[in-house]
């Protein structure tokens, strides 16, 4: 392996492994750092199934799931597992509720908006159809049939592998990187064993993200969080519940939302997995990740499968986590963008970050492979460049 590359990506993650793709798809060299090894379970792709949605409250969101398509189209295309199985996106519960993944009347406003088929449901509708059970009557839902859950670790291993098949693209694991250094418009990039050299970087290391920020003496403001998921067996096979989300207030340290999928032969089959979408516990750092789930946040998980969910064991059998950085911003969004102005070389620094982003990733990498090479990309990206307001520098 030389030592100079067209670009080094930082994290073998799946956005940092979508980019080498794209930029090996492009004859460019690419050479991925990863700490730990890829395709490990001690970031933000831990466990196995993802949701793939359509719904959002901004049409800038309905419009990149929909953009996003094409590319994993393509993606499927180079594979022979399927990367997805499409039972739909049910949305449900309390209309008044503006929750951090948004309202339901909003989300059907910014689907109407760029045309995009789904039903109006009402609560019959929601339990008769979709088997849940003592719902508030004030709850509607939408389902939106193009919804899926993603084979994630499917999805990990088919880019590991297209990627070790191009010798454009070279993936180093248990690679941490110690230092970065910038002369004459050349990062120098060092591991323990190794110095490498780039004209671009692309920053992609998921919630350690501020261990390699503080390289350049900038970080992020983000809220670091282990969720919890747990399966539930399935009594009924005929059972089959979609991708779904529940809106709800919070009562008190429950935050109440919960968000499950359908049972899938890839992920403890005979179990439906369900997990809570709030942080009870938030971590100072990344490194002190237990990687074990939270016991109050699986109670309250458990407490409401019971409650209102028909077909399973009610008594959670299986458990995971995954450790993620969340923004500041109360809609969680994600974060792309070019290094501020004071890091020097900022324009060739690309960085992603933060956020729910598995429905993106064949996409994202190609964003991040377009701002790396050519130091832009035509898709308006101005709502995820957040770095003016959540990158602070820590040399003030
Ligand atoms: C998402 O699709 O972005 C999502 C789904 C469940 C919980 C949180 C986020």
């Amino acid at each position: 392996m030389d030592n100079h590359f067209d670009v080094i990506v930082i994290g073998g993650g799946p956005m940092g492994l979508a980019c080498a793709y794209e930029i090996g798809k492009r004859k460019a060299s690419v050479l991925v750092l990863e700490r730990f090894q890829c395709l490990n379970q001690k970031g933000s792709s831990a466990g196995v199934s993802r949701q793939y949605r359509i719904p959002y409250p901004d049409t800038y969101m309905v419009k990149m799931a929909l953009d996003a398509q094409p590319y994993w189209d393509a993606l499927q295309l180079r594979t022979r597992t399927p990367l997805m199985d499409k039972v739909g996106t049910l949305w449900f519960g309390d209309p008044t509720v503006d929750s951090t993944e948004g309202n339901i009347g909003a989300a059907e406003k910014a689907l109407q908006q760029l045309n995009v088929k789904y039903d109006s449901l009402t609560v019959e509708n929601i339990e008769d159809d979709f088997h849940f059970k003592n719902l508030p009557k004030n709850y509607t839902g939408l389902f939106q049939a193009d919804g899926a859950s993603i084979n994630l670790a499917a999805t990990l291993q088919s880019l590991f592998d297209l990627n070790n098949k191009n010798p454009d693209v070279h993936l180093k694991e248990n690679a941490r990187v110690i230092k970065i250094e910038r002369k004459d418009g050349i990062f120098y990039v060092s591991t323990s064993e190794k110095v490498f050299t780039t004209p671009k970087l692309v920053i992609t290391p998921g919630p350690y993200i501020n261990e390699v920020l503080k390289l350049q003496e900038f970080h992020v403001a983000v809220t670091y969080w282990e969720m919890s998921s747990a399966y539930f067996r399935r009594k009924d096979p005929n059972i089959q519940y979609p991708t779904w989300f529940v809106f709800q207030n919070a009562i008190e340290a429950n935050g109440n939302q919960f968000y499950g999928f359908p049972g899938v032969d890839w992920d403890f089959p005979g179990y439906i997995r369900v997990a809570p979408d709030f942080v009870i516990q938030p971590l100072d750092n990344p490194e002190n990740a237990t990687h074990k789930p939270d016991p109050q946040a699986l109670g309250y998980t458990a407490q409401w499968v019971k409650d209102h969910m028909t077909g399973l064991d009610i008594v959670p059998e299986h458990t995971s986590t995954c450790l993620i950085a969340l923004s500041k911003i109360k809609t969680k969004e994600l974060l792309l963008d070019f290094a501020p102005d004071y890091i020097p070389g900022h324009e060739d620094i690309v960085i992603y970050g933060t956020g729910w982003a598995a429905k993106f990733i064949p996409f994202l990498g190609k964003l991040l492979a377009d701002m790396a090479l050519d130091g832009k990309t035509d898709y308006d990206i101005a709502p995820f460049q957040l770095g003016l307001k959540y990158f602070t520098s820590l040399k003030r």
